[in-house]
């Protein structure tokens, strides 16, 4: 409980003692205001450092590969030769170890960025913030996968009304321009999201957009039941289960202390994650095919007489780049996954 004073002389010391609490906070304050100005200072020297590095590293590549052309082997002795492809290695690690510290160093939004929020910082300055926001984004994404089945499931087994169908369109446009905003804010904290991932939230921004201008109608009531049990499978079922992979890689690594440079240490979490790849791998697949499918029967509605929509012909080719990129994106994740597990091996 509250100490509240009673008589003049406690009101004066209670006086007396806020006076010397404010004067700490005061101080703490100009400490913590000071403090900022270091760090804006360190950020700031830390940035032009590694942009000097960057340039002059960029035109000691370019030299190097100078000598290498104009003296061939022969020529360049064996010594020289190795320190050369040693000094190309160390470049090469100096510039991951570069991207790794502009993870916490304040930068310039890019273009969707700055449209979409303006010119506001958004890098995160420590670890356990950039946990956390990525940890909020995923959550984020199971939360509206709950809602998004449930209303799929209503619309295309209890009720089925135009009205209802543009109502579950507009919160996939709103549900995808959210993740492309929140995708665009972990790249600039150093996620290692593949540009197509991004990509393919805006194609499907589009095709959701696509899909809530397209008229009742014959065509529509066609495509309709193939469209929401597609939903249903896709943000439904395999959503959820990219969650609980995604959460599973995010909670381990973290608990590994490491994210990005894996060595011996994470063997544990490489076995499991080839065990979550090899179960999901064959859901997302299917998917995929399903895009592909609803592709096909697109083009196939196209060719009707009775078709007039615009829509049918965006859809399908919506759905034919999505088939594609995620395809061939998840291939070349694996094929690379792959790769780095065979050159770990081979330096055991
Ligand atoms: N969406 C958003 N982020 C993704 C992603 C996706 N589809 N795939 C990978 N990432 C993120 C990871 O979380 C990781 O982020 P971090 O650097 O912040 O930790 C980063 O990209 C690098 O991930 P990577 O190691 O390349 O892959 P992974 O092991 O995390 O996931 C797959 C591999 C194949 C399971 C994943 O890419 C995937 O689910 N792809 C299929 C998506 C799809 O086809 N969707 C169909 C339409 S909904």
């Amino acid at each position: 409980m509250l100490f509240s004073p009673t008589g003049f002389s406690e009101c004066l010391r209670e006086w007396e003692d806020l006076e010397e609490d404010y004067q700490r906070m005061q101080d703490t304050h100009r400490l913590y205001k000071q403090k900022l100005e270091e760090v804006s200072r360190l950020q700031e020297s830390c940035s032009t450092a590694i942009a000097r590095q960057r340039r002059k590293l960029k035109e000691l590549t370019g030299s190097l590969e100078g000598c290498k052309e104009n003296h061939p082997t022969p020529k360049l002795s064996l010594e020289d030769a190795d320190a050369i492809a040693d000094m190309e290695d160390a470049i090469k690690d100096k510039t991951d170890a570069f991207s790794e510290m502009e993870a916490f160093l304040p930068k310039k939004n890019g273009l969707y960025l700055t449209l979409v929020l303006g010119n506001v910082n958004v890098t995160l300055l420590d670890k356990q913030s950039k946990f956390a926001y990525k940890d909020e984004y995923e959550k984020f994404k199971l939360i509206l996968t709950v809602i998004l089945f449930v209303f799929s499931f209503t619309c295309r087994f209890l009720f089925s009304y135009r009205a209802l169908d543009a109502l579950f369109n507009f919160l996939l446009v709103w549900y995808y321009c959210t993740l492309t905003i929140r995708e665009s804010i972990l790249i600039s904290n150093g996620s290692r999201i593949r540009g197509w991932w991004v990509f393919h939230h805006y194609v499907s921004t589009f095709l959701s957009g696509v899909m809530l201008t397209w008229p009742e109608g014959a065509l529509y009531q066609m495509f309709r039941s193939q469209f929401l049990t597609y939903c249903l499978y896709q943000i439904g079922f395999v959503q959820f289960l990219q969650y609980y992979y995604q959460s599973g890689c995010l909670y381990r690594l973290r608990a590994l202390g490491e994210r990005h440079n894996m060595d011996l240490t994470v063997e544990g979490f490489q076995s499991w994650m080839w065990r979550g790849l090899t179960f999901l791998l064959p859901f997302l697949f299917f998917g995929h095919f399903w895009q592909l499918y609803n592709s096909i029967t697109l083009f196939q509605m196209f060719q009707l007489p009775e078709c007039k929509e615009w829509q049918v012909l965006m859809c399908g080719c919506s759905y034919l780049v999505l088939f594609m990129g995620n395809f061939f994106t998840t291939l070349g994740v694996v094929y690379q996954k792959y790769m780095n597990n065979q050159d770990k091996s081979k330096t055991v």
